[in-house]
């Protein structure tokens, strides 16, 4: 089986290549990203590909040995929401091309779109189900609704064997923070881990829907080992999360890592994140991806604990 995974130099392309590296079966892996990924994982199996996804003949080489093909790259939502050409461009028109360089290969391959649960806003019910219409507050999840519907018809026809994953917002993310809407979630637990101060730009009883990285990242490859007959038409699936508190968030913290540490996060509003995040669901019939095998966290402690033994770094700043 050959892989091609676009935003492969990306969060959670990264670990997803490490993961499908573990899998049986899995021959060539192609990622492809618009930044350069620096070192390859060493293994001969791996292609990393520096190259914008916008530019001709990149999509169709990238896609055209593959099997499988996750579509990961992406322009966040708070830089979709601020460059709105920027995110039309990615998020939707590559996406087409992707798709349609898909369809030429003629192989019906499977295609992993990464959603988001962007795609929802107000009105909410108090838990969404697959039947929920989708209501995006912002360009991003607006751009992946309409992927969404893409895949989804593409599907259809036969021309890819396409499965959508709306993502809840996956927490711990390592490194800098990102221009996400989301990206004070990671945020308030990172820095403090690094004895550094955050800003939490919510009110502490907004409700979150998150996953950690480990099960984003093995959902993913569940996905992609699923036969299309066990999907049927409903291509869209309402991956599993957990729903927190932010305040439940910065107790866990305390709990793991001391007050002191906890003490770093301030709430300071602001107004444009909030809107954005306030308008997302956090509670979900996920029924339906359970009984398909998809996998779930069970408590955000275990999320921090994940990330601490992950990030060497944040580790030796907890035990100094
Ligand atoms: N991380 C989350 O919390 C979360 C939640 C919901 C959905 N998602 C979705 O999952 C996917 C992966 O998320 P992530 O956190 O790894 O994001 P990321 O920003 O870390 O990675 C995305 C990658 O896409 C690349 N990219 C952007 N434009 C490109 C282009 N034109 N050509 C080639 N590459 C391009 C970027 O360079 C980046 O490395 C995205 O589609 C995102 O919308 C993520």
């Amino acid at each position: 089986m050959n892989v091609a995974i676009t935003g492969g130099g990306g969060f959670l392309g990264r670990r997803l290549s490490q993961a499908l590296l573990a899998e049986k079966g899995v021959g060539r892996i192609v990622l492809l990203d618009a930044t350069p990924m620096g070192p390859s994982s060493g293994d001969s199996r791996v292609e990393t590909r520096c190259a914008n996804l916008l530019d001709p003949g990149v999509a169709r080489s990238a896609v055209e040995a593959a099997d499988v093909i996750f579509h990961l790259a992406a322009v966040v939502s708070g830089q979709a929401e601020a460059e709105f050409d920027l995110g039309m461009s990615v998020n939707l028109d590559a996406t087409r091309s992707l798709l349609e360089a898909a369809r030429a290969t003629g192989r019906q391959p499977k295609f992993v779109f990464s959603s988001s649960l962007a795609v929802f806003g107000p009105p909410l019910p108090e838990t969404v189900t697959d039947e929920t219409a989708v209501h995006p507050r912002s360009s991003y999840g607006a751009q992946k609704a309409v992927g969404e519907l893409l895949v989804t018809d593409f599907s259809r026809r036969g021309f890819v064997d396409g499965r959508v994953l709306r993502l809840p917002t996956v927490c711990v993310r390592p490194g800098a923070p990102n221009a996400a809407a989301s990206s004070f979630v990671s945020g308030i637990i990172r820095e403090p881990l690094h004895g550094k101060r955050a800003n939490c730009p919510v009110d502490p009883d907004t409700e979150l829907w998150l996953s950690s990285p480990r099960a984003a990242v093995a959902n993913l490859v569940h996905a992609a080992s699923l036969p299309g007959e066990a999907l049927g038409q409903g291509r869209i699936i309402n991956l599993p999360g957990i729903t927190v508190r932010v305040c439940e968030m910065i107790e866990a913290l305390a709990r793991v890592a001391g007050r002191g540490v906890a003490d770093l996060v301030s709430f300071n509003d602001d107004p444009g994140v909030r809107r954005i995040v306030s308008g997302w669901p956090a509670r979900f019939d996920v029924s339906r991806a359970l009984d398909l095998g998809f996998v779930r966290d069970h408590d955000f402690s275990a999320l921090i604990r994940d990330y601490l033994a992950r990030d060497e770094s944040a580790s030796a700043v907890r035990r100094a």
